[in-house]
């Protein structure tokens, strides 16, 4: 943990406990200066924590809330792959730190159809996004650089329990998309397949 880390956790849960606080976007909100105030400092994370995993994406767990409410990830993106389109079932903040992500976010489509293109956005170091479904939790992230892509993720519940879902492309069906530990600390989005 970094002071910076510190602080954007304390800032996490405050939110979280403040009742004034009338919804997720009023929640996130309240996190961005402190998400803010981390990417724009000298130490924001650990070092191994920009690492990829074996070449690939990988998110390295920074905090995971001792409540279940909310984990941070250093998601790292080797610069030129993409995530493919995928919906996060709760809320997200996240910061981005190194490289940059050529975003494009999706509405839901027709029942048993496509998700919809809605937006493209291309974010550098500095800026901060919300996910906030049901209206705004599709989207695909592809790494533009210069370098890895490396992004501060705030996200709801454990790694283990975020809601994630994937849209496969050639079965045009939405797929289980679970985090899986893979290495110690270490957790990659796994597309499953219904039995
Ligand atoms: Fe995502």
């Amino acid at each position: 943990m970094t002071p910076a880390l510190e602080r954007l956790v304390a800032a996490v849960e405050a939110a979280l406990g403040d009742p004034s606080l009338a919804d997720d976007r009023a929640r996130a909100e309240a996190m961005r200066p402190a998400l803010a105030a981390l990417l724009a400092d000298a130490d924001p994370i650990p070092a191994a924590a920009r690492q990829p995993l074996d070449g690939a994406a990988v998110g390295n767990l920074l905090h995971q809330d001792a409540a279940g409410r909310f984990h941070v990830l250093a998601v790292v993106f080797p610069e030129g792959t993409s995530s493919g389109i995928h919906h996060h079932g709760c809320w997200g903040v996240i910061g981005y730190l190194d490289g940059s992500d050529e975003e494009t976010r999706y509405r839901e489509g027709d029942p048993g159809g496509p998700p919809v293109e809605a937006s493209r956005h291309r974010w550098a170091a500095g800026d901060i996004t919300y996910l906030l479904p049901p209206e705004d939790g599709w989207h695909r992230v592809r790494s533009a650089g210069p370098g890895d892509g490396v992004s501060v993720h705030v996200l709801c519940r454990t790694p283990a329990d975020h809601p994630h879902r994937f849209y496969d492309r050639r079965s045009g069906t939405v797929l289980p998309y679970p985090f899986v530990e893979v290495a110690p600390g270490r957790w990659r989005a796994e597309v499953r397949q219904f039995d």
